[in-house]
């Protein structure tokens, strides 16, 4: 049966903090689907270093530049928020071959679940494949440089984050 394009694509993760890993990917979902929707996941129990508003704006700062790429935030099941923004597709990332158990088992799950909505896996460029976001926190933290592995915004926020949290165990 001849279907018409997927036009709606939801970019969902935990963005703790946003990366220039997954900025390359956003970057090449918007040029392949007419909206794409950045989606932050809510979910505290993962204990984020950044709350959500925090990581919610720091996802806005690096894609303004992008007209047709927007942000939200959900919790619960990703397929419902999916369906509630009408996207056909969802969009992750394989940095490496250590990236696709996970993603398979998650990619199947949604389909039993919603089996309309389709996960498509981009690669990153080969310069990013080794970006994570735990990697630029420990990195960070540890008190070497990040400079080309986030936005210069997210940079500001971790030393600012950092001092506050060195602060409160002290
Ligand atoms: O950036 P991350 O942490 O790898 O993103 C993981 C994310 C947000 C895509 C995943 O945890 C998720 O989809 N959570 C929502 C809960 C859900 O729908 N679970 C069922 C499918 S496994």
């Amino acid at each position: 049966m001849l279907r018409k394009p997927a036009s709606v694509a939801i970019y969902p993760g935990s963005f703790d903090p946003i990366t220039n890993g997954h900025l390359d990917l956003i970057e090449r979902g918007s040029r392949l689907f007419g909206r794409l929707v950045v989606s932050v996941l809510r979910n505290e129990g993962k204990k984020p270093l950044f709350p959500i508003e925090e990581r919610i704006e720091m996802v806005r700062e690096a894609v303004r530049s992008y007209p047709n790429v927007e942000v939200d935030s959900f919790g619960g099941l990703l397929v419902e928020h999916a369906a509630a923004h009408s996207a056909s597709v969802i969009i992750r990332g394989i940095r490496a071959i250590s990236d696709y158990e996970y993603e398979l088992q998650m990619a199947l799950m949604n389909r039993r679940l919603k089996p309309d909505i389709e996960t498509i896996f981009l690669m990153s460029n080969e310069a990013y494949s080794f970006i994570s976001s735990r990697m630029v926190k420990e990195v960070f933290s540890l008190g070497g440089s990040i400079s080309g592995l986030a936005p210069p915004a997210v940079e500001e926020r971790l030393r600012r984050r950092l001092s506050k949290t060195n602060r409160r165990g002290a």
